[in-house]
């Protein structure tokens, strides 16, 4: 069986932390609610010429230095992504010509914070399929540039990022992505919303009014959701693999709020050097949120090869899913 192997990795960060008590300065909060609340103590935030794009160029550049591939061997670029440089065209079109993917199509997933799960078993099935040999996926998202600063409910919680891998074609291995889930639940867009914009309320038009082009979130709704969310797809994709939670060797779960991981983990049985923990340094970076995860991982000795990681995630849509990884 042809098995899609991840074989490079690679991360994108903007240069300037915004700590929690920079935005003491900004909305009336406090360190100390935010690190009980959320976990998050501090968080990276684009200048105006960083964008989603920028970002993802230094994943995707990374990344493919680290699986010792050319930009001409890469058939397809799918960039998991709500916060895309444009609304169209997709930001994938603009990293493949960043990168020289001269041979490549590309195409973004709107999956929000789950983009990147997504994103990667669309690349999987088109290598298992035997379609394609070599796909770059990227994770990114820019949402400090979405939300209203004004907020305290939404502002502490985001941050930007992106993170990269090169997956490939490979036979007679078991290393590859092994099983994933995808879910989503439709009735709860209302709960995470950014509603100027699109084609229900352009910009400018009269019926606009009233709309904004920030994010709305419903933070108790979502919460009730995720940690629902989190467990049901890991327990699907360990139950379709014929593994159970011992058989992770680690856990990079969505990193959105640390009360969130731990209940995952919780209800996974793991201990804590089996779950891998960021989100104190950059918050939720949506689609950025895995992959960063998985690079920082790495980098730390964290994730070998052979390693049987579980990813989860869960955002707006509402969408959740998991992949089931051999590194
Ligand atoms: N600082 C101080 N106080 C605050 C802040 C803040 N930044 N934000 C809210 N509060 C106040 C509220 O006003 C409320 O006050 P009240 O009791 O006087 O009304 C109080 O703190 C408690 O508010 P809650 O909303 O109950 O706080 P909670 O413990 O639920 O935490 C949080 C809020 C962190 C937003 C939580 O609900 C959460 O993490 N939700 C999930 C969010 C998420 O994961 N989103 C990911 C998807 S995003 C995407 O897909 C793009």
């Amino acid at each position: 069986m042809t098995r899609a192997v991840i074989e490079g990795i690679g991360h994108g960060l903007p240069s300037r932390t915004m700590t929690n008590f920079d935005i003491e300065k900004l909305v009336e909060t406090s360190d100390e609610w935010i690190t009980q609340r959320t976990g998050i103590k501090e968080r990276r935030v684009c200048s105006p010429d960083e964008t989603a794009a920028t970002l993802s160029v230094l994943a995707a550049q990374e990344a493919m230095r680290a699986a010792g591939v050319q930009g001409h061997e890469i058939d397809m670029v799918v960039c998991g992504t709500v916060t895309g440089d444009y609304t169209f065209p997709a930001t994938s079109c603009l990293i493949q010509e960043a990168i020289g993917a001269k041979n490549a199509g590309a195409m973004d997933v709107g999956a929000a914070c789950a983009g990147f799960i997504y994103a990667l078993d669309v690349a999987a099935a088109m290598i298992e399929s035997g379609r394609l040999k070599t796909v770059l996926v990227v994770g990114v998202d820019v949402l400090t540039k979405f939300v209203d600063w004004t907020d305290r409910s939404t502002c502490v919680l985001f941050g930007d990022g992106a993170g990269a891998v090169v997956i490939r074609a490979r036979e007679n291995t078991d290393r590859g992505v092994i099983k994933t889930v995808l879910l989503a639940d439709g009735e709860g867009a209302k709960h995470i919303v950014c509603d100027l914009g699109g084609s229900k309320f352009p910009i400018g038009a009269a019926w606009s009014e009233g709309k904004k082009a920030t994010v709305f979130m419903n933070g108790a709704e979502v919460y009730r959701f995720a940690v629902h969310a989190m467990g049901d797809a890991c327990c699907r994709a360990l139950e379709l693999a014929g593994m159970n939670a011992n058989d992770i060797d680690l856990f990079v779960p969505h990193q959105a709020n640390l009360r969130i991981i731990q209940s995952a983990q919780k209800r996974l049985g793991l201990p804590d050097e089996r779950v891998f923990v960021n989100v104190q340094k950059y918050g939720n970076t949506s689609g950025g949120s895995i992959p960063l995860g998985l690079y920082e991982a790495q980098k730390e000795g964290r994730l070998k090869q052979g390693d049987v990681v579980m990813t989860v995630g869960f955002g707006a849509g509402l969408v959740w899913g998991a992949n089931l990884i051999r590194w």
